[in-house]
């Protein structure tokens, strides 16, 4: 019904804003929440009532617009010129495409050599100024704070505190969709905004009579780059699943209590497991995500293993951004034979194994 509204709108008494709110919007929000019909089964677990959230189909192919058109939104509201953040990719493109709309000049600092190509197009193409830093994302996040310090530029990092109000929306999303909170909320852990915020939609939506219940909150960080579950700050996280290769998550602490709280968890799953995951997901769901997103279903796999997780529960994972943002990642995985045949009938029944 109000499906088409951009989120601002749409959930309005929820969020930070005002009739001198001006909003700036590319139609985000409003992704499927689509029900695995192949995977319970294969996992072993046919009476699973596994559901995905979408986020990969989102304007910019990542849940970064959800917290991004809030920012962007609050920013032209207080009279900014310019936005400026630092990331792994996604928050980049998000920001990059809303200061475009909004006519507002952007900055992005990027990990030299650790974003995908995808994202880095993205950026590039919607004509933010890309600044690649010698460095990990945690080292260009400590630049743009104080960067930002001394001049007329909103940070539309997750330190914003727009950014986590307005990706709470996904939270109500699953509600509406699932008709009731989902049992399981599995989520990709990086700098741990989104969990936060996923966690401050469930409780809003409970509070204000919209569920009867929460879900346990599970977050997957890179084992490579596993902070929390480490508890110590890695000063050289590494993993495949670049968008969440983060040592010092700036919301640790928040993503800490919706873990508790919940009687969740925040856990590591290896590169391994989310390469697996990855390919899973893609095969037996028709779902290309992105390397980190594929942490949710790893982590699901481990913890139905371990039994934390129980074999007829209703569990959401989000699947946060589109795997066409990094497709050297698949190219890498998969390595195709893609030799030219000619285009001979005997020649490609022979080649095809028809
Ligand atoms: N999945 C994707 C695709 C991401 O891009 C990110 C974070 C996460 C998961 C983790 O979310 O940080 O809220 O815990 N990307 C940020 C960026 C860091 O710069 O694009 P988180």
């Amino acid at each position: 019904m109000h499906h088409d509204q951009p989120l601002i709108v749409r959930f309005r008494r929820f969020l930070p804003v005002t009739d001198a709110t001006p909003i700036v919007t590319l139609g985000e929000g409003n992704t499927p929440l689509v029900r695995a019909e192949n995977l319970p089964a294969r996992l072993g677990v046919p009476d699973l009532a596994l559901y995905f959230k979408l986020e990969g189909l989102n304007p910019t192919g990542s849940f970064k617009d959800r917290g991004m058109t809030l920012a962007v939104s609050k920013a032209l509201e207080s009279g900014a010129l310019a936005v400026i953040c630092a990331s792994t990719g996604n928050t980049s493109a998000a920001a990059a495409a809303f200061a475009a709309k909004a006519g507002l000049t952007c900055h992005v600092l990027l990990p030299a050599g650790h974003v995908a190509l995808g994202k880095l197009a993205q950026a590039i193409l919607y004509g933010a100024q890309v600044i690649a830093i010698e460095g990990n994302f945690d080292v260009a996040l400590d630049m743009v704070r104080a960067l930002a310090a001394g001049v007329n530029a909103t940070i539309v990092n997750s330190i914003n505190p727009f950014r986590l109000e307005g990706q709470k929306t996904a939270a109500f999303e699953v509600v509406d969709q699932l008709g009731r909170a989902p049992d399981y909320l599995l989520i990709p852990v990086g700098n741990a905004g989104n969990i936060s915020a996923y966690w401050r939609g469930f409780k809003a939506y409970r509070e204000a009579g919209l569920a009867a219940g929460v879900p346990k909150m599970f977050g997957f960080e890179a084992e490579g780059a596993s902070a929390m579950v480490r508890g110590q700050p890695i000063k050289e996280p590494e993993t495949v699943a670049t968008a969440i290769r983060i040592g010092n998550p700036a919301s640790w602490q928040e993503a800490a209590r919706a873990a508790s709280e919940s009687g969740g968890k925040v856990d590591s799953v290896t590169d391994q497991e989310i390469l697996e995951a990855y390919r899973l997901l893609a095969r037996c769901e028709g779902i290309f995500c992105e390397p980190s997103s594929a942490a949710s279903l790893a982590g699901l796999i481990k913890h139905l293993k371990l039994g934390t997780i129980p074999p007829d529960a209703t569990v959401a994972c989000v699947l946060t951004g589109n795997g066409l943002k990094d497709p050297n990642t698949a190219m890498d995985l998969v390595a195709p034979d893609l030799t030219a045949v000619p285009p001979d009938l005997r020649r490609l029944r022979e080649v095809m194994g028809l």
